[in-house]
């Protein structure tokens, strides 16, 4: 019990050190001087897990800011687009100038921007995105603007970037938000020079009576509310406070990375995935321990007839490598799955120790996309070399399937998202250049590159098969019903997925709701954990196939291990409980649900592949067969 508690203490402490390893700094810092202009840029508005009204339905895609019908105030010298990374553009940022100006350590209180006429359509229009807690994502010196709230549970104050852009009252009517007080934490240098560490703000909903004369201090007021029956005149206003702040730059993002769920319960979390583990070994040590057992039994018999009724796994010698059905697609999917399990890993390892920093945004994307693209090199060897352990003879289609069928079928479920995005107005649309620098990419870097990987398992010499493969294929005998291999993909789904559940919430959040994800530690913790009990899990049930003489070990290892996406999907599906509006959100939902769904078992379905693979090619080269 001792040891038990100093591991989950071990354990504890890597994962929050992992955590706090997060922030090295992704940018350089930027000092400034009094009065100095501090800009503020406007990023896309996007749906929240804070809906105003808890009825209405969730929408999933986000908006430019300066998307016409919002009516937002445009800069005076015009509206314009940030140059930003690839990862950045695909993740959605769309970052424009604003026309908030801030000049460092100057408050200044209720500045006029400009006042717009809403037409009654697009008062419905924003209302309806009040209503489902749409919100503002605002940066200022690359940090995001942030609501102040309060942890319930341990009463911190922390940061939850961006705020919304309107609120409903105790009658159900939306209002919009129109004044907005920013106070930016600065923290002052030795030097004399000053570094913004931090941005809040406080925004109201005021219905000025005479727009030129603006007090936005006033005690009473009335709220704006957008008339969804005739126009609406709207005057916007901010005010901006500098607060000094103790926080040093480095360590400026520790408020808003601060993990706020109480639904979440760590502790438990922990233990679990400690049992896990700990299954796991005493999984592994059993199943080693049968077939050394096995390997020794069937090295001392001699074949004598009546034996042969008990020999379990080595009776189907002769046909175990027998190449599969379909051997093509398999090993294109067992490739396509080392490719895309490589780039997770890798990304997740780096994020985890720190180098894919918040503050340097979109450079998680733009390394997943990179490292995918190298990393078809290695997906395309093993493509080629799993071909050849099948036999294979058409080496040429395996070498232009690999880099084409998975990315290319993930590419054109984009495209298809792509458009229903675009029906809706939404930002999230990836502009046609992107699509076309992205195609590019791929085509420029990956093609080649996993063509220098097809080459290079050709020119190795093939596996060599431990035992020559019959002429005359064995009959398998009748299997019972559990074998099957949709079961077994039932049964064998459940454990891989239990490491992983609590993550897909966390990534759904930031991937639906904008949310900062920040806790690579322990999503590589559990990835790990994902990919050993799928092997173990895996490993077991194909040594129960061959047992009962099944020697169709290959498709089923591949499908018994991907089973894992049945839950991931159902998962995403039924526990959702989002009551999502329209059907660009519903084909939103499904589409990615479905794509990462997928992944994982294209993921999960190679590591069941390749492990069950090791085992035949080891248990069957360590028995005499005669
Ligand atoms: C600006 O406002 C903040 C918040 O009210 C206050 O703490 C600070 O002292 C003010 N700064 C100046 C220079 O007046």
């Amino acid at each position: 019990m001792a040891g038990y508690t100093k591991l989950f203490c071990a354990l504890t402490v890597f994962l929050s050190a992992s955590a706090n390893g997060f922030y090295l700094p992704g940018v350089a810092p930027t000092s400034y001087n009094e009065g100095d202009a501090v800009q503020l840029s406007v990023n896309h508005i996007t749906p929240s897990l804070m809906k105003a009204d808890e009825d209405s339905a969730t929408f999933l895609y986000s908006f430019d800011y300066y998307f016409e019908r919002f009516h937002f105030c445009v800069p005076e010298e015009g509206k314009q687009k940030q140059s930003e990374s690839l990862g950045s553009i695909l993740f959605g940022d769309r970052i424009f100038n604003s026309p908030f100006e801030l000049k460092l350590l100057q408050n200044t209180t209720c500045n006029k921007l400009c006042t717009v006429t809403y037409p009654a359509e697009d008062a419905s229009f924003v209302n309806k995105y009040i209503r489902a807690g749409f919100q503002f994502n605002m940066m200022i010196d690359g940090l995001p603007v942030a609501k102040e709230l309060m942890d319930s549970q341990t009463d911190d104050i922390f940061y939850s970037s961006g705020f919304n852009i309107g609120y409903d009252d105790k009658e159900n009517l939306p209002h919009l938000y129109n004044h907005y007080d920013f106070f930016i934490e600065y923290h002052p240098r030795s030097d004399g020079s000053y570094r913004v560490v931090g941005a809040t703000v406080d925004a109201t909903s005021i219905q000025y009576i005479d727009p030129d004369e603006i007090n936005c201090n006033a005690e009473v007021f009335e709220p704006v509310r957008l008339k969804e029956d005739e126009q609406t005149d709207v005057t916007f206003s901010y005010s901006v406070y500098w607060v000094p702040s103790d926080t040093a730059w480095a360590t400026r993002w520790d408020k808003y990375l601060h993990v706020y769920d109480p639904k979440i319960q760590w502790f438990a979390l922990l233990n679990f995935s400690l049992i896990v583990v700990f299954l796991s070994i005493i999984m592994s040590h059993i199943l080693l321990k049968t077939l050394r057992n096995d390997i020794k039994k069937y090295n001392e018999v001699n074949l004598d007839d009546d034996m042969i009724d008990e020999m379990g796994w080595k009776l189907i010698y002769g046909d175990v490598f027998r190449p599969p059905k379909n051997p093509m697609l398999l090993s294109v999917l067992v490739g396509s799955g080392v490719q895309i399990l490589l780039m997770a890993l890798t990304s997740c390892f780096l994020a985890a120790f720190g180098l894919l920093s918040p503050s340097n945004r979109g450079s998680l994307a733009t390394v997943m996309f990179v490292l995918y693209s190298l990393y078809g090199l290695i997906g395309s060897y093993y493509s080629a070399y799993v071909y050849k352990f099948f036999q294979g003879q058409d080496w040429k289609i395996n070498m232009f399937l690999t880099p084409v069928l998975v990315p290319g079928t993930i590419f054109s479920i984009f495209i298809l998202i792509n458009f229903f995005l675009i029906s809706v107005h939404s930002s999230g649309a990836v502009p046609a250049g992107t699509m076309l620098a992205v195609f590019l990419i791929w085509f420029a870097v990956s093609i080649p590159y996993s063509c220098i990987g097809s080459l290079l398992a050709l020119k190795k010499k093939a596996i060599e098969l431990p035992v020559k493969v019959n002429q005359i294929a064995r009959q398998i005998p009748p299997q019972p019903w559990y074998m099957r291999t949709r079961y077994l993909a039932l049964i064998a789904g459940i454990f891989p997925f239990g490491a992983i559940a609590i993550e897909m919430y966390f990534i759904y959040n930031s991937i639906w709701f904008n949310r900062i994800f920040y806790m690579f530690g322990f999503l590589f913790f559990c990835f790990l954990l994902m990919l050993v009990t799928c092997m173990l899990v895996t490993l077991s049930l194909i040594y129960f196939s061959l047992c009962n003489e099944n020697y169709n070990w290959q498709w089923k290892s591949f499908f018994v291990s991907s089973g894992i996406a049945i839950y991931v999907f159902l998962h995403a599906i039924i526990l959702s409980r989002l009551k999502l509006g329209g059907l660009t959100s519903i084909v939103l939902y499904v589409g990615y649900s479905m794509l990462i769904a997928a992944t994982v078992g294209i993921m999960c379905g190679t590591v069941g592949f390749l492990s069950s693979m090791y085992l035949t090619l080891n248990i069957y080269g360590q028995i005499k067969v005669d």
